[in-house]
């Protein structure tokens, strides 16, 4: 019944937002990384892009460039139902592969942002414990993935251990306010996320898709923006009125994925009403979804060209110009809360290929370009083929499953680096060709790094692109040579699902993965002629060039771990730190968190700051 109730609703909406439970279903399958889908790459496009042009940046500034950002721009969403299992199920049982991937991000961007959210925050209640070693219990229903509302339970061993993570890779975390019955708001949560969290919380999102609330049967079906508006005021007043909440203006909203426009909350006064209660405007979208709207399953190979090209990346983009530059002009962070390839799991072939790889890279440049200031890419259960990273379904002894997107972030970790003033430029590049699209990266006026795309796929070479950049103005004048680094696959197709290399490196493959960086980092030195520098971009790859040393440091690890830690680690090893008292008070000021952390878990993480390579097996 529900079942058909689901499929009348997306016959009349085109609804891409994160839903996935009767889909699972209907696809009855396995875990994702079980999957061997390989898609046809796209054809070389006729005519084929020119391949070879040329790039003249300036010291002194560029016309457009975005706001300031750094390498943390492009995180993590991990779905409320399954975050212990990714996270880890206490302060110290945590998964050490996610530390490592953490610590990847932090190594070069100083930070990474996640948030912990999603359909399944809406009916999660905070229980003082559970079954031992039970952090997440749905009741009912055996549900992997991000269900619905699936109403589940939890304890504040999830916080806690969050607030590890925080010590151990400089996690800044968003948590969702379950938002389903506003007459049993748990004020003690937001009470717990806070003192746990400390300066960590970066926000509270209250309300997830709420457009969707109507629908979906959250609320009534005439639900609208208005009456999200009301809601929100029984927030923003049970927050108030709490004197144990010490900061009321964490908020994030509207959060607005598919049916309402960020517009369409504002209009209601939301943010002369509600602003200062505000931390972050946010808002979600993917670009398609696998829900199988009336049993009608769109061909993954069908839409694998519409994510390879540049008009991808802008057209999710443009319809959010005016709402970034609203949150610009009240100083609020602009926040895409939560993106993926495709909504209810994503496509086999599609959501796991290097293409998706370019595709999330490209697009995150371009949010960045549009002012965004944060970009979450979305985590779900074991089934989801969009993952970044997944955890093995079973005590198997395997590794994690490490999805390309995951690379797009190392990848954008980089491109913008941790100096905190990355300005991005989509330029237009090679005459506007939506298949080779490039973006200069600027650092207090000079160009610091440029990103260069090869969408074409054509591993004969025929289609490798060669970008002459030149420099002129200023210091930068009289670049001798620039350093670049690639993302590449192994079989040098978008359609690639196992071999993903960033620099030369591989985070491993499908169920093989301790997250941590295997092989050599390889950065390529090219020399430059007379001020100009030809850059390879052999089809299909992303080039990042490093105009300077500094935008090289900038970008490069960090060794900044306490190498007092010692210890063994494998891939589904264990923390096994002491836990101290629950009532983690003194988390708020973040104080002594590292000291108190004495144990194995820190060992791949410090392996990952020393440069060390850990094996895995
Ligand atoms: C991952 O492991 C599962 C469980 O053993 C297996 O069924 C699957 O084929 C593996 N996936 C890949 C891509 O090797
Ligand atoms: C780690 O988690 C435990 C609870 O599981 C907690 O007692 C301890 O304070 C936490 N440590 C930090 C650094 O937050
Ligand atoms: C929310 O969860 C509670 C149990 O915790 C359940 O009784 C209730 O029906 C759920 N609400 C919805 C709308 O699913
Ligand atoms: C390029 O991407 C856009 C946006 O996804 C899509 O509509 C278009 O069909 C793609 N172009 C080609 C030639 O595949
Ligand atoms: C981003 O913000 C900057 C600074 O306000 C502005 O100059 C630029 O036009 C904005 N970019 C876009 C694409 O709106």
């Amino acid at each position: 019944m529900k079942l058909a109730f689901f499929s009348l609703l997306y016959s009349v909406h085109a609804v891409y937002a994160n839903i996935s439970p009767y889909n699972h279903l209907l696809r009855a399958r396995g875990a994702a990384a079980d999957d061997k889908t390989i898609l046809n790459p796209p054809p070389v496009p006729n005519p084929a892009p020119p391949k070879a042009f040329n790039i003249q940046l300036q010291s002194g500034g560029a016309a457009g460039l975005s706001i300031k950002h750094d390498g943390s721009f492009l995180g993590f969403s991990i779905e409320f139902s399954v975050s212990d299992q990714v996270i880890g199920k206490s302060g110290n049982n945590l998964n050490t592969p996610f530390l490592n991937l953490m610590a990847n991000i932090k190594a070069r961007a100083g930070k990474v942002v996640i948030r912990v959210g999603g359909n399944s925050q809406e009916n999660a209640t905070l229980v003082p414990s559970l079954a031992p070693g039970v952090t997440i219990l749905k009741n009912g229903g055996s549900g992997q993935d991000d269900n619905e509302t699936p109403s589940l339970s939890f304890t504040p061993d999830l916080l806690y251990a969050m607030s590890n993570v925080s010590s151990l890779t400089n996690a800044k975390w968003y948590f969702g306010i379950p938002f389903l019955d506003l007459s049993k708001l748990q004020l003690n949560l937001i009470e717990l996320a806070e003192s746990t969290l400390g300066s960590n919380l970066l926000g509270l999102q209250g309300g997830n898709e709420p457009d969707l609330y109507g629908g979906h049967g959250k609320r009534g079906t005439d639900y609208a923006p208005q009456d999200y508006f009301n809601d929100f005021g029984v927030l923003v007043k049970a927050m108030g009125d709490d004197g144990q909440i010490q900061q009321k203006n964490l908020l994030v909203a509207p959060s607005v994925c598919c049916q309402w426009s960020p517009e369409d909350v504002f209009k209601t006064g939301f943010l002369d009403t509600y602003g200062d209660k505000l931390t972050a405007i946010a808002v979600e979208h993917y670009p398609t979804n696998n829900c199988g709207v009336n049993g009608k399953v769109r061909s993954p190979q069908d839409l694998f060209p519409t994510f390879l090209n540049h008009t991808s990346a802008q057209s999710l983009t443009t319809p959010y110009a005016n709402a970034a530059a609203t949150a610009q002009s009240l100083g609020k962070p602009f926040l895409m809360f939560e993106t993926n390839t495709a909504s209810c799991g994503g496509f086999p072939g599609l959501s796991n290929s290097f293409g998706a790889a370019m595709w999330a890279a490209d697009y995150a440049l371009q949010m960045a370009y549009y002012n965004f200031t944060t970009a979450l890419l979305h985590v779900g259960g074991q089934s989801e083929f969009y993952n970044p990273f997944t955890p093995p379904t079973t005590k198997s002894g395997l590794g994690w499953t490490i999805g390309p997107v995951y690379y797009s972030s190392l990848f954008v970790a980089e491109a913008f680096g941790n100096s905190g003033n990355a300005q991005i430029v989509d330029l237009n590049g090679n005459g506007g060709n939506i298949y080779t699209p490039a973006y200069a990266i600027y650092e207090n006026g000079s160009p610091a790094r440029l990103v260069l795309f090869n969408y074409v796929t054509d591993p004969s070479g025929a289609n490798d692109l060669t970008v002459s950049v030149s420099i002129g103005g200023g210091s930068a004048g009289g670049t001798s040579s620039v350093r670049v680094r690639y993302l590449t696959s192994g079989s040098k197709s978008v359609s690639e699902t196992q071999n993903m290399f960033w620099a030369g490196q591989t985070l491993g493959l499908p169920n093989k993965s301790d997250g941590t960086l295997q092989g050599e980092q390889v950065t390529t030195t090219i020399q430059c002629n007379s001020n100009t520098c030809a850059i390879p971009v052999q089809a299909a790859s992303v080039a990042l060039v490093f105009l300077t040393p500094d935008a090289e440091k900038e970008s490069s690890q960090s060794a900044s771990l306490s190498s007092s830690v010692t210890g063994k680690a494998s891939p589904t090893s264990k923390s096994t730190a002491t836990p101290k008292k629950n009532n983690n008070q003194d988390g708020a000021t973040g104080s002594g968190a590292a000291s108190r952390y004495t144990i194995p878990v820190m060992s791949t993480v410090a392996a990952v700051a020393f440069g060390m390579s850990l094996l895995f097996g």
